[in-house]
C-alpha cells in the first residue's frame, strides 16, 4: 500500500519557513496580483494567494479589473509594477479573457519580477537548468520529492501532459535532477505502454479516471496534479483512479490535499526568492 503524500502538512511547513525568513528582511516583500474578469475559480485562487501572503508577512496589492478592460490598460499596470521598488513579484492570473494576447502580457513582466516563471527569459533559464524560480506546481512537486526522499536520479520519469504551466517545466525539472524523462500527451499511441515504464509518474492531463491500476508499475511514485471538478457534487478528483492505484504504488498524492497546497506554498517561496535577489541577499 502506497504512502499517502501529505501536501497540506509540507505546505504549512514551507509557509512557516517563509514567514520566519521574511521577518529577517529589511523590508516586507511585495506581490502585485492582476485579475481580469470574474471567473469564480480564478477569484478563489487569487483570494487564497492573498490569504497566504498575509500569513507569510508579504504585502499583496490586488488589481481586480472588469472583463472588458483593454490590453493596453493591463500593460500599463504591469509597467508601473515593474518600476515599483516595493513590488518584488507580479502575477497575472490565467486564463485571461480571449480578447487578450496572453503572451504579450506575460512578456511585459520584468523577468526579475516573474514570480510564476512564465516569461520566455525565465523559460530559457529553466531549459538551461539555472533559473532562480520555477513554476509553482513543478517546484511544489520537487519539494514533495525532497521531503519524502524521492529522487528522479536514475529513474524513468513519465510526464503525462505538456502545458507550459505544469507538464513542460515538470519534465525539465526532473531532467535537471538526472531523471530519464518521457513526455506523453493525447497523441501518444498507447499511453499505458509508456506509463507502465514509469518509476515516477506525474499526471497533469485534466482527464478524470485516465490512469487506472493496470497502467501503473508496482512500486511507482504517482503524482496526480489534476483538479477535476464534478459539476454535480462540486467535489474535486484527480486523473488517477486512486483506489486502484494506491495498493500498487509506493507513494501517491491524494486529490485534494496533495499537489494543490504545494502550488500555493511555492508561490510564497518564489516571492521570497525574488525579493531576496532584489535586496542583494541571495
Ligand atoms: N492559473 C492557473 N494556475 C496558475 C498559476 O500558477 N499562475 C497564474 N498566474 N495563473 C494560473
Amino acid at each position: 500500500m502506497a504512502v499517502r503524500i501529505d501536501g497540506k502538512a509540507v505546505a504549512a511547513g514551507i509557509r512557516g519557513e517563509v514567514r520566519e525568513e521574511v521577518k529577517k528582511l529589511p523590508r516586507q516583500p511585495g506581490l502585485g496580483v492582476i485579475l481580469v474578469g470574474e471567473d469564480p475559480a480564478s477569484q478563489l485562487y487569487v483570494r487564497n494567494k492573498a490569504k497566504d501572503c498575509e500569513e507569510c508577512g508579504i504585502i499583496s496589492r490586488r488589481y481586480d479589473l472588469p472583463v472588458d478592460t483593454s490590453e493596453e490598460e493591463v500593460l500599463g499596470i504591469i509597467r508601473k509594477l515593474n518600476e515599483d521598488a516595493t513590488i518584488d513579484g507580479i502575477l497575472v492570473q490565467l486564463p485571461l479573457p480571449d480578447t487578450m494576447n496572453e503572451q504579450r502580457i506575460i512578456e511585459a513582466i520584468a523577468p526579475d519580477k516573474d514570480v510564476d516563471a512564465f516569461h520566455p527569459e525565465t523559460v530559457g533559464r529553466m531549459v538551461r537548468g539555472d533559473s532562480p524560480v520555477w513554476p509553482c506546481t513543478p517546484q511544489g512537486i520537487n519539494e514533495l520529492f525532497r521531503t519524502y526522499g524521492i529522487s528522479p536520479d536514475g529513474k524513468i520519469c513519465v510526464m503525462v501532459g505538456r502545458s507550459n504551466i505544469v507538464g513542460k517545466p515538470m519534465g525539465l525539472l526532473m531532467l535537471r535532477e538526472h531523471g530519464t524523462v518521457i513526455y506523453c500527451n493525447r497523441h501518444t499511441p498507447d499511453l499505458a505502454v509508456m506509463t507502465r515504464q514509469a518509476d515516477i509518474l506525474v499526471v497533469a492531463a485534466g482527464h478524470k479516471g485516465l490512469i487506472t491500476g493496470d497502467m501503473v508499475k508496482e512500486g511507482a511514485v504517482v503524482i496526480d496534479v489534476a483538479m477535476n471538478r464534478d459539476p454535480e457534487t462540486g467535489k474535486f478528483t484527480g486523473d488517477v483512479v486512486f483506489d486502484e492505484v494506491e495498493p500498487i504504488a509506493s507513494y501517491i498524492t491524494p486529490v485534494p490535499g496533495g499537489v494543490g497546497p504545494m502550488t500555493r506554498a511555492m508561490l510564497m517561496r518564489n516571492i521570497l526568492t525574488l525579493a531576496k535577489l532584489r535586496m542583494g541577499l541571495n
